[in-house]
């Protein structure tokens, strides 16, 4: 009687067992296809909303899954398994809010590279623990299990600490200079070389004693790998260490994925690495960087002259300065218009008044388009996102590609807020640290009127524009907003 009870619990244990690996198998499949379709819909501003849906749904049901799967399986009492993710969520949700709410916008790539970090710091207690639960044993399955500990750990800790430093130099808590020590590249080598050595330790390593300490060097030196990779980064050059650590931190979670032999974290994991890795080479096309000398950390070396950020510069002749009230009538009598927006509309918050003076012209009939510079902002697709958010109708946002042979058939340009992306110098002075970045081509246009605060200030590349000192070009200076709305108001 006893003995049929046990057969009984035992064969209900292990149905019960498969019915929760079923029903997590669906669930992360499901979550899977929605990040895919998450990441297609991004890829369009008119689809970006829903794909932001789909990503939001395919966490939830990925969260929800892994609280139930986790709950069934639990040796404790499922009250406590729940009590100790309900806070650990209620934790992490209260500082994620209270980030999201405090960040501005200009401020996004920082709080981007924090967020890194995370992923980074997961991983790699992830791997300790997953080491420290099932130490390596004698045969092949225990040595693929601690190969996939010891990659985790390694780039974890580059994630972890590379982001940390890249966090420090983009909120100015540290300088943005490159630190270039001598041999650097050698000592990259060395460091990753011993990292290798190291995982090999960990793979033939039979019980704690044996691996503990391989595995603790290869954390340090992981460590001091990641913080000098972006250490030796100049400022300029942080939009693609960001998006490069982005992609790190996508396989830190996917290498977390395999010690936990999670497949959803597996596939998300390789989405956000391929993807961060794509979004890199874009960005280095777009600022004429060589993408593996980023992955290599060898980056800000490259440019000699590469400027750690905007700041004075002196003029180069003369300028011409406008008023608000003569570029309405500018705009009155052009048949074409099209406006460069840069990091300097972020900073005065000028998308609405652009947006309605847009409206205006466009009632007037004036045809009125954006032209949008992969790297114009401090962030991929800052412009969009301000632009959509002013209600900027989607098609009269045009890509670089798309808008730079027109320049020459436009009546007036309107550059508001940019600067190294409209400057002429990256086509003619190859000693320029923006030299062969590929920009808008707006002097072609009959008039350029730039909007910027004070001819001293430079961009962010810290290099003067001779554009501002053209014949065609007119300086109106003040605050974007403000320029912006005196315009609205004269018309
Ligand atoms: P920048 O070259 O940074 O120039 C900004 C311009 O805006 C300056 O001329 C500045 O002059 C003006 N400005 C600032 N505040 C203003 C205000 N309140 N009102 C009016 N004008 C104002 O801008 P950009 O052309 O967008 O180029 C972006 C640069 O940032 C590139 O070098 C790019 O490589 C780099 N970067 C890009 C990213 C990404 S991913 N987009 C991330 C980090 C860095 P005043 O100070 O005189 O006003």
């Amino acid at each position: 009687m006893m003995g049929q009870a046990i057969v009984y619990e035992v064969g209900y244990v292990s149905d019960a067992f498969v019915g929760v690996m079923r029903f997590q198998s669906l669930a992360y499949i499901l979550a899977a296809l929605l990040f895919i379709l998450a990441l297609a819909g991004l890829s369009r501003q008119k689809t970006a909303r829903r794909g932001n849906i789909f990503g939001v749904i395919g966490m939830a049901i990925a969260l929800v899954a892994t609280i139930v799967v986790a709950v069934m399986q639990t040796e404790q009492a499922a009250v406590v398994t729940i009590g100790l993710m309900a806070a650990a969520i209620a934790v992490g949700a209260a500082i994620g809010v209270w980030r999201a709410l405090k960040v501005k916008m200009t401020g996004m790539p920082e709080l981007v590279a924090m967020l890194h970090s995370f992923v980074g710091a997961a991983a790699v207690l992830v791997g300790f623990n997953s080491f420290l639960a099932d130490p390596g044993m004698p045969g092949a399955e225990s040595a693929f299990h601690m190969g996939e500990v010891g990659l985790a750990v390694f780039i974890g800790a580059v994630t972890l600490t590379g982001s940390i430093v890249a966090y420090l130099k983009l909120s100015a808590k540290i300088s943005g200079r490159p630190l270039t020590l001598p041999g650097r590249n050698a000592i990259n080598i060395v460091m990753v070389v011993a990292c290798l050595v190291l995982i090999g330790c960990l793979v033939v390593s039979r019980g704690i004693e044996e691996g503990l300490i391989p595995l603790i060097i290869l954390c340090v030196i992981s460590l001091v790998l990641g913080a000098h990779l972006v250490l030796a980064i100049g400022g300029g050059d942080m939009p693609v260490v960001v998006s490069m650590l982005n992609s790190y931190s996508g396989w830190a979670a996917a290498m977390a994925g395999f010690t936990l032999g999670n497949d959803l974290l597996i596939i998300t994991g390789a989405l956000v690495g391929s993807s961060g890795a794509y979004l890199s080479y874009i960005m280095c096309q777009g600022m004429n960087r060589s993408f593996i000398s980023v992955i290599l950390g060898g980056f800000g070396g490259d440019s000699p002259k590469a400027s750690s950020g905007s700041g004075e510069v002196a003029e180069m002749g003369e300028y011409t300065e406008v008023t608000p009230e003569e570029v309405a009538e500018a705009l009155k009598n052009s048949k074409r218009v099209i406006i460069t927006p840069g990091y300097g509309m972020a900073v005065a918050q000028a998308q609405f008044p652009v947006a309605e003076l847009t409206r205006r012209l466009q009632d007037a009939g004036v045809d009125v388009e954006f032209a949008v510079h992969p790297v114009a902002g401090r962030m991929p697709g800052h412009m969009n996102v301000l632009l959509a958010e002013a209600k900027v109708p989607y098609e009269s946002v045009l890509d670089m590609d798309d808008v730079n042979d027109d320049f020459g058939d436009v009546d007036t340009v309107l550059v508001i807020g940019a600067n190294d992306t409209v400057n002429p110098s990256a086509e003619t002075e190859p000693d320029s640290p923006i030299a062969g970045m590929p920009v808008l081509r707006v002097w072609d246009a009959g008039r350029v009127i730039v909007f910027k605060r004070s001819m001293g200030n430079a961009g962010y590349a810290g290099v003067q524009n001779p554009l501002f000192f053209n014949e065609n070009t007119d300086m109106l200076l003040g605050d974007a907003k403000a320029s912006v709305d005196a315009i609205v108001a004269a018309l």
